[in-house]
C-alpha cells in the first residue's frame, strides 16, 4: 500500500474503533434527563475527522501497546475536544451556526443545553480515565494520566489558549503571541492525546517519551495553523463549519501574519521538525509520520 492509502485504511479504523468506544461511554439518549444525552450524543457523533483519538492509538501502536488499552484515553481526549467545540461555538465565543455541516450545539438544542453538554462531555472524559475497564495499569498511571488531561484542558492549556484567543480579537499579535495562542489552544490536547497514547504502555523508555512529546508539539501547532489556513482557502461545504469566520471576527491568524505562503511553508517546517523527533523510531511510528503529513495538507 502506498502511504495515502495505508493512511486512509488506518484512519478509517481508528475513527471506527473510537466510535465504537465512545457509543459504548456515552450515556444512551433516552436515560434521564434524556436532553441533555441528545444532545452529548449530538456533539459526539456529528463527523469528525477523530485526529486526537487517532494519535493516540497510533502513539500507542508505536511503542508496541495492545489498542484495547488505548481505548479508554482515545475517547477522553475526544470527549474533551468535542466539549471544546460545543462552546468555542457559542454566541459568547465564536458565535458560529455551523459545526461538521450541521447545525451548531447551540443552535440545535440551546445555549444553556449547549453549556451543560460541554460541562458533562469534560467531566465524562476524565470519568472515562479513572474507570476504564480494559486499561489494566496500576493506579499511578491513572492518576499521571488524569492529571497530564487536566493540565492540558486547563486554564494553562487548552482554555487558557482559548481566553488568550478572545482577548486577541482585533490585535495585531506578533509571532510570538501567536505561536503562544496556537500552542495552548489546540496544541495542547493534541500533545496530551500523544502522551496519553504512550503512558498506555507502561515500560516505556523516557528518551522515547520526550521524543514522541516534541513530535506532537510541532504537529499541534501545525494543525492549528492548518485551520486557519483552511478558514480561508476551504468551502463552508468541504469544511462543515462557516468559511471566513477568523476574518469576519478579526482573530489573528498565521495567514494574517504571514500571508497564506508564508504560513503554509511553516506549516511544512513543522512538519519536518516533527519527523526529525520520530528519527530513532522504527517502522511501527509509520503513521505517525504519516499523520503529520496529513495534518500540514488535509482539505477540512
Ligand atoms: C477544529 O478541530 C478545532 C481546532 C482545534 C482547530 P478539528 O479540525 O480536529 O475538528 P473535527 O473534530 O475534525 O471536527
Ligand atoms: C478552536 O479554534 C480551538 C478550540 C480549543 C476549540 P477555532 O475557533 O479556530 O476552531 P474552529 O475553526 O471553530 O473549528
Ligand atoms: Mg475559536
Ligand atoms: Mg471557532
Ligand atoms: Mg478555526
Amino acid at each position: 500500500m502506498t502511504n495515502p492509502d495505508s493512511l486512509k485504511a488506518l484512519m478509517a479504523a481508528y475513527q471506527e474503533r473510537v466510535d465504537a468506544a465512545l457509543t459504548q461511554r456515552l450515556p444512551v439518549a433516552t436515560i434521564h434527563p434524556t436532553r441533555l444525552h441528545e444532545a452529548m450524543r449530538y456533539a459526539v457523533f456529528n463527523g469528525g475527522k477523530r485526529i486526537r483519538p487517532i494519535l493516540a492509538y497510533a502513539t500507542a501502536k508505536a511503542v508496541g501497546c495492545h489498542l484495547d488499552r488505548a481505548d479508554g484515553v482515545a475517547c477522553a481526549v475526544e470527549l474533551i475536544h468535542a466539549y471544546s467545540l460545543v462552546h468555542d461555538d457559542l454566541p459568547a465565543m465564536d458565535n458560529d451556526d455551523l459545526r461538521r455541516g450541521k447545525a451548531t450545539c447551540h443552535r440545535a438544542f440551546d445555549e444553556a443545553t449547549a453549556i451543560l453538554t460541554g460541562d458533562a462531555l469534560q467531566t465524562l472524559a476524565f470519568y472515562v480515565l479513572s474507570h476504564d475497564k480494559n486499561f489494566d495499569a496500576p493506579a499511578k498511571t491513572r492518576i499521571k494520566m488524569i492529571e497530564l488531561l487536566a493540565a492540558a484542558s486547563g486554564s494553562r492549556g487548552m482554555a487558557g489558549g482559548q481566553a488568550i484567543d478572545l482577548e486577541s480579537v482585533g490585535q495585531q499579535l506578533d509571532i510570538a503571541q501567536l505561536e503562544d495562542m496556537h500552542i495552548h489552544k489546540t496544541g495542547a490536547l493534541i500533545r496530551a492525546s500523544v502522551m496519553l497514547g504512550a503512558l498506555c504502555q507502561s515500560e516505556l523508555d523516557s528518551v522515547i517519551f520526550r521524543k514522541l512529546t516534541h513530535y506532537a508539539e510541532h504537529i499541534g501547532l501545525a494543525f492549528q495553523i492548518r485551520d486557519d489556513i483552511l478558514d480561508i482557502e476551504a468551502s463552508t461545504e468541504a469544511l462543515g463549519k462557516t468559511q471566513g469566520s477568523d476574518k469576519a471576527k478579526n482573530k489573528p491568524t498565521y495567514p494574517a501574519l504571514l500571508g497564506l505562503k508564508g504560513a503554509k511553508e511553516h506549516a511544512q517546517d513543522l512538519h519536518q521538525e516533527a519527523l526529525a523527533c520520530l528519527e530513532h523510531l522504527d517502522s511501527n511510528a509509520d503513521p505517525l509520520r504519516w499523520i503529520s503529513g496529513y495534518i500540514v495538507d488535509r482539505g477540512y
